[in-house]
């Protein structure tokens, strides 16, 4: 199927389509000299397909992991081209999941001031989240994706059989964000997670119906001014929990985490079951020096204003509230649900 994403003359579509790999070179213009960027972790047969079908193909693999988020890694991949002799009706294309789609989003936009990119993500992750809207960057000083560009794709590729080569907690925190997206958009979608047996069984709707939230905010709000903060719902806390336990967890697994504090008693009461049946993590003690980390991590987050933080609260599936809330009562917030009792 195909999505439209409706953003004037940046408008794009998004193919979802079980075999699309394959067929990149119909759905995209690969008949010039296309950049190729993928990750040490994605299977090398999905980026030598796209490098394979391309007139004249050219690979950057960066090593997989957000240290690739750098300048470092855009340099090369910008001085690639530049050796290549690129020019700006040559294009880029992302093989992987949310830091290549990034840094390769990033070296497009910056490229002779911006040539074609095209995403095609391999992650449950960046296929309903990160693959869609335009966010890229790298990270700067120890500061996440604070240096980026909004450049919106050509087009972005969805092929759901890409994930069988994918690890099951890696499947799991993408399933996180569906889960976030459902929550504060669709009590329907939300009810039907709640409702199934196998959460994973019908994955290419579970992908379909974030998509069409995503489409929805991007569309509503490109730059994020307003509704595009609800995406952020579970990554306050979320956040604070990935840099405090340095690596421990996955994305999608802080996310989990982190939705638990800003919701109401009904809805964790209904989520904390949908999570465990994820295989998503639904408890952590935090310690008081852990929370203290937690919290200074918080405080760090770019998102993190003069007067407060922008929260995402759900009292209710399918709604949502953007409030101001302080330090403190965060602190509060994350010390009721994780503090050992
Ligand atoms: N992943 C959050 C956003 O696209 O705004």
């Amino acid at each position: 199927m195909v999505i439209h994403v409706e953003l004037g003359a940046s408008s794009y579509d998004i193919e979802l389509c079980r075999g699309a790999l394959a067929r990149a070179g119909e759905l995209i213009n690969l008949n010039r000299k296309v950049m190729v960027v993928t990750d040490s972790g994605v299977p090398a047969e999905y980026a030598d397909t796209v490098r394979n079908l391309a007139k004249e193909g050219y690979q950057v693999t960066v090593p997989q992991g957000e240290e690739s988020k750098c300048f470092a890694m855009l340099e090369h991949i910008l001085g690639v081209m530049l050796d290549m002799g690129f020019t700006r009706k040559d294009a880029v294309v992302a093989v992987g999941g949310g830091v290549v789609g990034d840094l390769a989003g990033f070296a497009a936009s910056m490229y002779m001031r911006g040539i074609d990119f095209y995403n095609i993500p391999t992650t449950l992750l960046s296929q309903v989240d990160s693959s869609i809207g335009g966010k890229t960057a790298v990270d700067f000083h120890g500061y996440k994706n604070v240096i980026g560009a909004f450049y919106q794709p050509k087009k972005v590729i969805i092929d759901p059989d890409v994930l069988k080569t994918l690890e099951k907690r890696q499947v799991a925190a993408g399933m996180a964000e569906a889960i976030k997206m459902s929550l504060t958009s669709d009590a329907e979608m939300f009810a039907m997670l709640e409702e199934a047996d196998d959460i994973y069984a019908d994955i290419d709707m579970v992908i379909e119906k974030a998509l069409l939230i995503k489409k929805h905010v991007v569309e509503c709000d490109e730059k994020e001014a307003g509704l595009r903060k609800i995406l952020n719902f579970g990554h306050t806390v979320g956040h604070g929990i990935e840099s405090a336990r340095g690596g421990y967890f996955y994305h999608g697994e802080c996310v989990a985490l982190g939705m638990l504090p800003m919701c109401s008693e009904e809805v964790r009461s209904r989520l904390v079951p949908v999570l465990k049946k994820a295989g998503l993590p639904t408890e952590l003690r935090l310690y008081e020096d852990d929370l203290r980390e937690v919290m200074t991590a918080v405080s760090h987050d770019k998102k993190s204003a003069a007067g407060g933080i922008d929260a995402v609260l759900v009292h209710e599936a399918g709604s949502f509230e953007i409030k101001k809330l302080t330090l403190a009562e965060i602190e509060e917030k994350t010390k009721k649900i994780f503090s050992p009792r």
